[in-house]
């Protein structure tokens, strides 16, 4: 794995949202590492809901073109289509992580007990997306950001799409939901910092 920046605080400070990119391809053990930063995420109940779509190329990209509001997004040689899985909130597979946990000493029989006694769905139809799972996938998302600036390459959160088009599109299953777009490539532009609220701004004195 070529690491270019290795430290922690470099990765964070130099990543910026890149909006082109220049056309050279990613290598398959770079999006191999890109896709083990995701994996790695942590997640409630290590759930684990997201999954992801990998379009790689001029065709695969093309099939989401109509649903894609902003060109720059198509630009890039690669794009993670990053989604939800609902059957990850269901009865059956909520008690097979809870299971493992117990069985890695996470958490204690007692603790999954009170787990298995809440409401929960059976089937995938049944499940509503809760809000812990945007949670979840916005940190695996956010890993694979900060593993391409590692890499050297340049990657943009993207939501300003249609996400029912890119499902349609795709043939994804019913289980799925499309949240986000990530594009990933080399970067063609170096762009300055973006502005940011000083520190007093977000930190709230307790009163
Ligand atoms: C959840 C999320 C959704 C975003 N959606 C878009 C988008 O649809 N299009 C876009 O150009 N940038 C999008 N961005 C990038 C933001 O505009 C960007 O993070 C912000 O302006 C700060 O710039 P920086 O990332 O370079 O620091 C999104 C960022 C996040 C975290």
């Amino acid at each position: 794995m070529k690491i270019i920046n290795i430290n922690c605080q470099e990765v964070i400070q130099n990543r910026r949202s890149i909006r082109k990119y220049k056309p050279d391809e990613v290598s398959a053990e770079n999006l191999e590492n890109i896709i083990e930063a995701a994996r790695l995420a942590p997640s409630g109940t290590n759930r684990q809901p997201w999954r992801f779509v990998l379009l790689n190329g001029k065709e695969e990209k093309e099939k989401i073109a109509g649903a894609v509001i902003q060109p720059f997004v198509l630009d890039a040689p690669v794009v993670f289509v990053c989604c939800l899985d609902r059957q990850a909130y269901t009865r059956g597979l909520v008690e097979k992580r809870m299971k493992e946990l117990v069985q890695s000493n996470v958490i204690s029989e007692e603790a999954a007990g009170y787990i298995y006694q809440r409401k929960m769905p059976d089937k995938t139809g049944d499940v509503v997306i809760p809000a812990s799972a945007y949670i979840d996938l916005g940190i695996a998302v956010e890993q694979m950001v900060l593993m391409a600036t590692a890499l050297g390459l340049g990657s943009c959160w993207v939501r300003l799409f249609n996400p029912q088009q890119v499902h349609k599109a795709l043939n994804l299953p019913e289980n799925i939901e499309v949240v986000a777009l990530l594009p990933v490539g080399y970067p063609a532009e170096k762009p300055s910092p973006r502005p940011r609220l000083n520190r007093d701004e977000i930190m709230i004195e307790s009163k």
